[in-house]
């Protein structure tokens, strides 16, 4: 399987094959990944017209270089997987119409991935088929969402964020405190020479369920927006430039309470829906508190916890080949009229 992502800011392509073996059943030939975020880092974010400007100049040097990596030619491949949403419309744009021609030149099937459905499948990419029913976490600068996985393949969602994402709160906090883009690899390095109890930061918990999703219950939802106006309002009372010392105490301080509302939640689903495991993915797994706090919790209450590996937590065009591959398997393949959906919901 060819797999291609262009969802946000990484042109990315990958082959991956079956391995035949039922608990592992992908290994990965090559993944490469074309990151621009030396390009956007400029601006402090995400710019969406330079994201798929890049991502038209960068394409096929990077699925080249992946056949080239996995000693694969075009008719190796069995099917063609690309991200058709949900992110940025014209970075997906990209990535759909190189997938699409490409399927049509070589005569293979097309097959369009929700970008969540990777990191989802990003867990079993690296650690095989994980205990059903699995709770899963998928936390990332665009998503904070919880999931119920009770088959292969199938997604219940069951909670998301009601404001920011996770990443996106350690990209704004991080941007406040002048440290750089991304924010969540800086916050992580200071946080760990800080305080995590220096200063009082609040930790929301909600209760009702959301007026725009009466579906859910709401009271497994995140929120992170109070979190970053309360940093704001920190830095702001300082009065002062902030010392090193007192950076990384923030950092140390907004880091414990991210992670544990990630952690806590997850565990209450998992209580709750009698889950075997709980896994965690998304750009924001690659933390390495959450990881630390994921593991410690899981071995207390007898769940097992998984991660993906540093390279799979980010986005990757692996896991988009695995997700194409568990739908491929289940005769799921799309039309040549596939779109793109800046706000496709996983289903
Ligand atoms: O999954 P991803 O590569 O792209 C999206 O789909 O959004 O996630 C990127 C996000 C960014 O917000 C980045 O700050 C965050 O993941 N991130 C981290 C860490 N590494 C990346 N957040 C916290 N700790 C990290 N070590
Ligand atoms: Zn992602």
């Amino acid at each position: 399987m060819l797999g291609i992502e262009t969802s946000c800011d990484e042109t990315a392509a990958s082959v991956v094959e079956e391995t035949g073996d039922a608990n592992r059943p992908w290994r990965i030939r090559s993944s490469v990944v074309a990151s621009q975020v030396p390009i956007h880092r400029e601006w402090g974010g995400v710019v969406p017209e330079l994201a798929s400007r890049q991502h038209i100049r960068d394409i096929c040097g990077v699925v080249d270089r992946a056949l080239r990596d996995g000693s694969a030619t075009w008719a190796d491949l069995g099917a063609v997987a690309v991200t058709h949403g949900p992110g940025l419309v014209g970075s997906l744009l990209v990535g759909l119409s190189f997938a699409k021609a490409a399927a049509a030149a070589a005569n293979l099937p097309l097959i369009g991935v929700h970008h969540l459905a990777g990191h989802i499948e990003s867990l079993v990419l690296h650690n095989g088929e994980m205990p059903l029913p699995a709770i899963v976490l998928v936390v990332s600068g665009g998503h904070t969402s919880l999931y119920l996985v009770d088959r292969p393949g199938r997604y219940q969602v069951l909670s998301r964020t009601r404001d920011d994402a996770a990443g996106e709160a350690y990209d704004k906090v991080a941007k406040l405190l002048g440290l750089g883009y991304p924010g969540g690899p800086i916050i992580d390095r200071l946080a760990k020479t800080g305080n995590d109890r220096a200063i009082a930061l609040p930790t929301t918990r909600l209760t009702h369920a959301d007026r725009n999703a009466p579906e859910l219950k709401g009271d497994l939802d995140f929120s992170f927006s109070g979190l970053k106006t309360a940093v704001l309002r920190h830095v702001k009372s300082a009065g002062h430039e902030l010392s090193r010392t007192e950076i990384a105490d923030i950092c140390a301080t907004f880091q414990r309470v991210v992670v544990s509302a990630l952690v806590e939640r997850s565990f209450d689903a998992a209580r709750r829906f009698q889950a075997r495991s709980i896994g965690v993915a998304g750009g924001v797994s690659a933390n390495s508190r959450l990881r630390a706090d994921l593991k410690v919790r899981g071995e207390a209450r007898e769940v097992p916890t998984f991660v993906p590996s540093l390279h799979l937590s980010t986005d990757n065009a692996a896991m988009i080949a695995a997700a194409g591959l568990r739908k491929y398997r289940a005769g799921l393949t799309s039309p040549m009229d596939l779109n793109a959906d800046a706000a496709l919901v996983l289903t």
